[in-house]
């Protein structure tokens, strides 16, 4: 049974969406650990109340962002995952820490990247007039919001959008899209060669999301 470490910030529904979806259709995996750098991230409290271990590594307890990166490794490594999960998870992680889990870090983006990486992609891709918007799931390398992407979903822009309806709906294409990124990895569905990733099935690496 593989094990899966979930990093969070906040609310958490991805991380739910990712839980929900291991548990339904019966990876060969489990979420082990969800661990935050902020004490009241909602998610926490999700993940306790399953039974999943949590725990809190503030960053604002260490002395620098190297502290920080060592300090969360050594939280990760106390339950030796097979995966590192980035969900909503708000913090820049540097090189050594990328290194240590290169090829098990992954992470979930609200653009469709390259498009839009760091904050505000929603805000972005109004102002930018694109008619699609969505969220990208990719291996984390050292350039922030550039690593290898798993999958991608579109959402469609709706001309009466604001940056929250957007996120919004871009939020349900997520939930979506993580878990089969996410299950794709842990069956050794996933091939990297250099920039690109192939799904060895031939499975869409996409979702149209469309809505009414
Ligand atoms: C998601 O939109 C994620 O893409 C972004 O932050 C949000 C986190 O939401 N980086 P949640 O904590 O998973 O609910």
């Amino acid at each position: 049974m593989q094990r899966i470490v979930v990093l969070i910030s906040g609310r958490g529904s991805n991380l739910e969406a990712i839980v929900r979806q291991c548990q339904a259709e019966d990876w060969p995996a489990r979420v082990v650990a969800v661990i935050s750098h902020k004490a009241d991230a909602a998610g926490l409290s999700w993940a306790q109340g399953q039974g999943i271990g949590t725990a809190v590594v503030d960053h604002r307890a260490q002395t620098s962002r190297e502290a920080f990166d060592e300090a969360l490794a050594a939280a990760i490594d106390a339950h030796q995952p097979d995966w590192v999960v980035l969900a909503g998870f708000m913090r820049i992680l540097g090189d050594a820490f990328v290194h240590r889990y290169a090829g098990r870090l992954l992470n979930i983006h609200p653009s469709l990247l390259p498009s839009f990486p760091g904050l505000h992609t929603h805000r972005r891709a109004l102002e930018a007039g694109c008619a699609v918007a969505g969220a990208t799931v990719h291996f984390v390398t050292p350039t922030l919001d550039h690593g290898p992407v798993i999958a991608q979903a579109v959402v469609p822009v709706r001309t009466s959008d604001t940056p929250e309806s957007l996120a919004d709906r871009v939020l349900v294409a997520e939930h979506q899209l993580y878990p089969l990124a996410l299950r794709w990895a842990v069956q050794g569905r996933l091939r990297v060669d250099g920039q690109r990733v192939t799904q060895l099935d031939g499975a869409p690496q996409h979702l149209f999301c469309e809505e009414p």
